[in-house]
């Protein structure tokens, strides 16, 4: 039930259950070899990246009320600046206020231009001090619409049998959304293409080298990209389905032109719902319908099983609207946190893995590097690399050097232990006792609601104790 999974005390005790499980997780042995391809820099548009590292976007819902940075946003990015990834990925910044996933998500709109500004400036600026540059530093910004996890109100794409059994109008009383909840209208989707179009010009004259337009994790973008019951002009075809993310990137490179980075997060596989099973503590799929025509890069007979067919559309289409970078994600964070972020315990009340955390650390490795191999051309940034703890720089360096990634993306693992690429260019390797170790208190503080500002902010207690340390114990006993 609470089985342990991580326990190679040596690349070969890992290689050896890569082959038991039949997956095929290539791992970099040679150390300067691993340095070399880590290091290797890389171009983005008409940036370079000092390195092949990235840190994922990763919200610490900390921000004002009123979405500007406060002190912890300024302290998250000044460790991840100081720890050496040339590639910062900003978090999900919330183009409206009606957007928004938790009262205290980042919102960037004229009025918080310049705090945002103030933010990339300290960012800057810490980098700066221990690299003496910042000229080979990519900071990209990530914008998005959070869709059926908006609050107060879930703001849907489409109506979705299963999802919407468990989206809350009111989470406290458990009441979820009715039959006759209303969906987004076109009218709204087309104001809100103007919305991400003037974040991206607010974002390029802060400073910013581009923007990610978000589309993964089961947000208004994801959502969309799979809406296939959805009626009008962005349901039904995958042409329409693509509408919203299409025009945008069309207003804006014909707004911003073609100095202005385009990226995207992209989620190449939805898989279904799981909930908790009470008698095993494991996760198990929700009941779901087939033919299942509700998700994204997921096989409408058996959506259990990835297809990459549209992703790879929608990848060519992004590509011809002037998308350099891609940073390839799946799952969806509150309905089957496993896909997208493989782990070893979850957070209090959720379920325990239903697989092998290898074998979802595969499937995100695997199907990244379907897509690599299809796009050569395309940065892409890879994701899942947190559960391997210190193996992780193995793994990156083998996928990098057989093309099957462009660059390592870290999420949780750097908010553990932000200077990893410091380490991993340096030393080779990284030390195990700041490794994350992916037991999800921070996922527990980010569903947390009991502050007084309405959500508790997020970090990782275990190994930032001192900040985060307090906060779980006070959520403890706030819980909402
Ligand atoms: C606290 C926390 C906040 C996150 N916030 C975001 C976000 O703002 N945008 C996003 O695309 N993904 C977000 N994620 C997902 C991560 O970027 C990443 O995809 C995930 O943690 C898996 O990568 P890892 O195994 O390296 O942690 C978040 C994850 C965590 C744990
Ligand atoms: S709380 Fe820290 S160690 Fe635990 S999963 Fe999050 S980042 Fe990793």
């Amino acid at each position: 039930m609470t089985k342990r999974y991580f326990h190679y005390q040596s690349l070969e005790q890992l290689e050896q259950e890569i082959r038991q499980l039949n997956l095929q997780i290539p791992l970099e042995s040679n150390l300067e070899r691993l340095q070399a391809y880590l290091g290797r820099p890389v171009k983005i548009g008409p940036f370079t990246a000092g390195n092949s590292m990235a840190i994922h976007p990763m919200e610490g819902c900390d921000g004002t009320p009123i979405g500007q940075p406060d002190e912890l946003v300024f302290r998250r990015y000044e460790r991840f600046a100081r720890g050496g990834a040339k590639l910062l990925w900003f978090e999900a910044t919330a183009v409206v206020p009606e957007g928004r996933a938790n009262p205290r998500q980042l919102l960037i709109n004229d009025f918080n231009a310049k705090s945002l500004e103030a933010l990339l400036h300290r960012t800057r600026l810490a980098h700066q001090e221990v690299y003496g540059t910042t000229s080979d530093l990519v900071e990209v910004l990530q914008l998005t619409h959070s869709g059926r996890y908006s609050t107060p109100l879930p703001l849907l794409g489409q109506r979705h049998p299963v999802l919407d059994k468990v989206t809350f109008l009111d989470r406290k009383k458990g009441v979820t959304i009715p039959q006759d909840y209303p969906i987004l209208s076109d009218g709204y989707l087309e104001q809100l293409e103007d919305r991400f179009v003037e974040a991206a010009r607010l974002a390029r004259e802060i400073g910013f080298k581009g923007v990610d337009i978000k589309l993964t994790h089961g947000y208004l973008g994801n959502e969309l990209l799979g809406a296939k019951t959805r009626p009008g002009r962005y349901g039904g075809c995958l042409e329409n389905r693509s509408r919203f993310v299409t025009n945008v990137l069309a207003k804006i490179r014909g707004t911003l032109g073609p100095e202005f980075l385009l990226a995207s997060r992209l989620g190449v596989f939805d898989s279904v719902p799981y909930m908790l099973d009470t008698a095993t503590q494991i996760g198990k799929p929700r009941a779901f319908p087939i033919p299942y025509p509700f998700g994204f890069g997921v096989n409408e007979k058996n959506p259990l099983e990835p297809d990459l067919n549209e992703p790879r559309q929608v990848i060519a289409m992004l590509r011809r609207l002037g998308v350099t970078l891609i940073n390839i994600s799946m799952g969806n964070p509150y309905a089957n946190p496993h896909i997208g972020r493989p782990f070893e315990k979850p957070d209090e009340g959720n379920y325990f893995p239903p697989e092998h955390p290898l074998i979802g650390v595969d499937r995100h490795f695997r199907l990244c590097a379907e897509l690599q191999k299809a796009f050569p051309d395309l940065v892409m940034v890879g994701t899942g690399y947190s559960w391997l703890q210190h193996f992780q720089l193995h793994a990156g360096a083998a996928n990098i050097r057989d093309g099957r990634v462009t660059m390592m993306g870290i999420g949780r693992g750097a908010l553990a232990y932000p200077n990893f690429a410091r380490d991993a260019l340096t030393k080779g390797t990284l030390d195990t006792s700041h490794t994350c170790k992916t037991l999800t208190f921070c996922t527990y503080l980010m569903r947390q609601k009991g502050h007084p500002l309405g959500q508790f902010p997020t970090g990782c207690p275990p190994f930032d104790k001192e900040v985060y340390g307090p906060l779980v114990k006070q959520a403890r006993t706030h819980k909402s």
